[in-house]
Formats: structure tokens, sequence, C-alpha cells
């Protein structure tokens, strides 16, 4: 990946600096980066919020965060210390302009403000991304140093998303901005690449003529908890489909870059999203399922349903998506890509499995036992590594006795050090001004060109989506997706 260099100075202002993403997420990465010393030495950061916090409020809603979020046995008082003076807290109401002047004043409060890199995280809604690029504009702190950091989704649909791009682009040059999607920061992700790319053996089976199909299951046993107000207006395909899903399959099936690089990666990946097959409305009736779940039981807890979380039963927000996709290429042609994400399902696990075609021909005929086709199973979180699915022979004289096999890479046991959280990684990517993980601009307008039809026929249908128990593995209409084909998921539910 491309490295580049660590500036003396930044001013890191986080736009929903008292939001659940800044005090879960953004905070204790930071604190991470710094306590290894590798924030820029002259490093301020400043949350941004409508609270009324002067600087000692926000230390402690900090501090508290940091010893919530994290491990006792990551917070070191020393570091904690040095990353709370690091904090400031402006009280800022967006549409207010005159709130802006303090912002101003403290970005400029500093010696050669001219030399310090200034990131601007927007953890707010995308509506607003626009309107606050006006404002760093027009108060003077945008110059070709600063970085602007995109969180998603990226708009609502493909209109909203050209219409905040098209705004975030009048202030923010397209290698100044940062479109975050965090799956793409997470170790076992960017391990796909290497294996992939730093490997022989794979290369010459990837593709249609060896592997039957590809399943990317994304799970998760939480509800909308307290995101409800958002979350009705996203559902599970604006919220995890158009970014972490797609990004995922496109690590799968983009064709190798000639180097790994700040353009060439997302070239490639662009390439994928532009070959999926457009969906018609009829496509999206058999090809796409979509749920929401009931009441039932996670973890051994009886859990509400999405209409109990969200307060009213007026909604037909999907929870959980399913769909049969295809990339119309000469690598991947008749292979389907079958997507599911869900909330509430029986646990957190988030999978790629490629599935390999079964052997030309039956050597064993004999043979007792079954043979399953190989399979690579790579595990992205938790636990996360790698398995190889084979069969083998049985021990033992006789016959040929044939069993399914593994051969497992656990990263926790293989590399006997801490996994650092994707937000350490990107928040360092974003310091050093290195967009390789990052989306850019086609990337998203090409997503939401594949996954608009889909909201379309769904919005237009007269259905809604399939109840499901909480607690389990989602709608039958989602098995039957791929039973139909003959196949099934091979994932969490075995
Ligand atoms: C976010 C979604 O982008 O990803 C959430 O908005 C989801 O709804 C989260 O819970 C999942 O992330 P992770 O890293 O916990 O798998």
């Amino acid at each position: 990946m491309d490295q580049t260099a660590v500036p003396d100075q930044c001013d890191f202002t986080v736009f929903g600096g008292t939001g659940d993403l800044a005090l879960r997420k953004l905070l204790p990465a930071l604190y991470l980066r710094d306590h290894e010393g590798q924030l820029p030495r002259d490093t301020r950061i400043i949350g941004v919020s409508r609270a009324e916090l002067d600087d000692a409020g926000y230390r402690d809603a900090v501090r508290a965060a940091l010893t919530t979020h994290l491990p006792a046995g990551d917070l070191d008082d020393g570091s904690v210390e040095r990353l709370l003076a690091r904090l400031h807290h402006v009280a800022l109401d967006v549409e207010h302009p005159d709130d802006w002047h303090q912002l101003h004043s403290l970005l400029k409060d500093r010696p050669a403000p001219e030399l310090t890199s200034r990131v601007f995280y927007l953890a707010v809604a995308p509506a607003l991304f626009g309107s606050i690029s006006r404002h760093l504009d027009e108060i003077g702190v945008v110059d070709e140093r600063s970085r602007v950091v995109l969180e998603k989704p990226i708009g609502k649909d493909l209109a909203s998303a050209l219409a905040v791009n098209d705004a975030v682009g009048q202030v923010f040059d397209e290698s100044q901005i940062f479109r975050i999607d965090h799956y793409l920061g997470k170790e076992s992700v960017q391990n796909l690449l290497v294996t992939r790319f730093a490997n022989t053996f794979l290369e010459p089976l990837w593709n249609s003529r060896w592997v039957d199909h590809v399943q990317i299951t994304v799970a998760e046993s939480l509800g909308v908890g307290e995101r409800g107000g958002y979350y009705d207006h996203a559902g599970a395909m604006r919220d995890m489909v158009q970014n972490h899903l797609l990004q995922l399959l496109c690590l799968v099936a983009m064709e190798p870059p000639t180097h790994v690089g700040r353009e060439t990666v997302r070239d490639e990946k662009l390439k994928v999203l532009q070959a999926l097959k457009p969906m018609t409305a009829e496509d999206v009736a058999s090809e796409t399922v979509r749920g929401r779940y009931d009441r039932g039981r996670v973890d051994g807890e009886e859990v509400a349903s999405y209409a109990e979380d969200l307060g009213h039963d007026d909604s037909a927000t999907e929870t959980f998506v399913a769909l049969r996709a295809e990339v119309q290429n000469w690598r991947w042609a008749g292979v389907p890509f079958y997507l599911r994400t869900g909330k509430r399902m029986a646990r957190r696990t988030s999978e790629i499995v490629v599935v390999f075609k079964a052997p030309p021909h039956a050597m064993f005929p004999h043979s007792e036992g079954v043979t399953e086709p190989n399979r690579l199973h790579i595990q992205v979180q938790p636990d996360e590594g790698m398995r190889l699915h084979l069969t083998a022979k049985e021990p033992g004289p006789g016959g040929i006795r044939l069993r399914p096999v593994s051969l497992d890479l656990n990263y926790a046991t293989a590399f006997a050090q801490r996994l650092p959280d994707a937000y350490e990684r990107l928040l360092m990517d974003v310091i050093k001004g290195n967009p390789t993980l990052f989306m850019r601009r086609d990337e998203v307008e090409a997503a939401w060109t594949w996954v608009e039809p889909i909201l379309t026929a769904w919005a237009t249908s007269p259905g809604r989506p399939d109840p499901y128990r909480a607690g389990g593995t989602g709608p039958d209409a989602a098995t039957a997706l791929l039973e139909r084909d003959g196949r099934s998921w091979q994932a969490h539910d075995r």
C-alpha cells in the first residue's frame, strides 16, 4: 500500500464530536495510535457539536468513552492524559454563521497555521456535508493540505449522492476527499488482497471455470437499538449492501492491479461495479429477498421486534437483504455472487465463502463417506482467519473412506499481536494522505447506479419485507434463493 508522510502538525476536527461514532470508534482509535506514538507530534483534536461543552467538559466525556470502549489493559494513564490534552470542543450549529467564528479562531490560533494539515471528519448526516464544506471554505480554513472525511452512506440514492459529491467537490479536490467504508480497513479484508495477489496458487482457479459460486454474509446479532431514526430511512440495502457488501464483492472479483497503489485498486474495483448485471423489476422479484426481524431470542435473551424497537409499525424498511448478483465479464460470467446481511441474526459473523466446482470425474466410485466441494472460507470477523476445505482419506485399512477436513489459518494464533480496529488504520491513512482504502466518487456512484433499481422496485411493489425470527438465519425465502439453484448457504448456519 502507498506509504505517505506523517505531517508535523495536524488539526483533526470531528463534526459530530459528541456522537456515537466519535466516542465509540474515532477517539479510541486516535488514542491507540497516539499511544503507539504515531500521531503527528503537534496534533490537536477538535470536537464540534451542538453541545454546550467547554474543553474540560469534552475531555471528561472522552475520558469516560475511552474507559467504556477500550479494554482496561489498553489504557495507559500517561497516554490518556496526552490524548486528553490534545482535545478542544467547539459548540456550533452548522446553520448559524456566527458560530463558525470560534472554529476559525481556534484553527488559526497556533504557530504556523499555514503549515498545519487539517482533517475535517464529517460524522454527521450526509445532508450537511455540502453546507459544512461551504462554511469551512468561507471562513478560510481549507487549503491544499486539507482533507475531508465523509462517513457513509453518501446520499440515499444516485441523485442525492451526485448532489453531495458536487457540493463537497466545489470546495475540496477529489484527491482531498476521503469517503470512508470501514470494512476496507479491517485486517482480514486487506488480507484478502494479499492472499489473492501475493500468492500464486489461487489465481489460476479464481474464475468461472473452477469457481461454482461466491457467498458473502455480514450477519449481526444486534438490532437497530437507538439508531432507529437513521436506520428506518436507510434499511439494510443502503446501510450495508450499497457499501460494505459491494466493496467486499469488488475485492473478491477484481482483476489484479499493476501494483497496489492509490488509484490502481480503485480503478479495478470500479470495473467490477460497472460489470454488475443491472436488475430489472422482474429480476428484483426473483433475485432479491428482503426481511424484517420479529421477536425472538438472541444469545439466550428475549429480544423485541423491529417494530417494537422503532416504536411503531408503519415501516416497510428491511433489516435483512439476500440477493443474487452477477459480474458480467470474462472471468466471472455465469458465476452467482450471493450476498446476505441482516440484523438480529443468530450471531455476529462476516464471512466470504468461495465454493469451487466438484471434480469433473468421480475417481473413487466405491468409496464411503461424503465429498463436499472445496471451499475457501474467509472469516472477516470475529475470529479472523481463513479455512480451506478439502476432502481427505480417513486413515485405516480396507476401502477408501472420504472425509472433509480443513487447513486453518487463525490470525490470533498465527500472529500473536492485537489486531487493530479498522478505524485506526483508516484515520492514519487520512492523516498521511493515502486514499487507497477509501471510496472514490465514481465507485460510490456506480454502486448507487446498481442498487437504485432494486430500491425503486421494492418501493413501488405492494409487498413488504418477509418477517423473520430474531436469532435465526433470516427469512425462508433467503434459503430458497439458493436451494432453487441447487445450493445452500455455507456460512454461519452450519
Ligand atoms: C455500519 C452500519 O456501517 O456498520 C451499522 O451503519 C452496522 O448498521 C456496522 O452495525 C457494522 O460494522 P461492524 O464493523 O461491526 O461489522
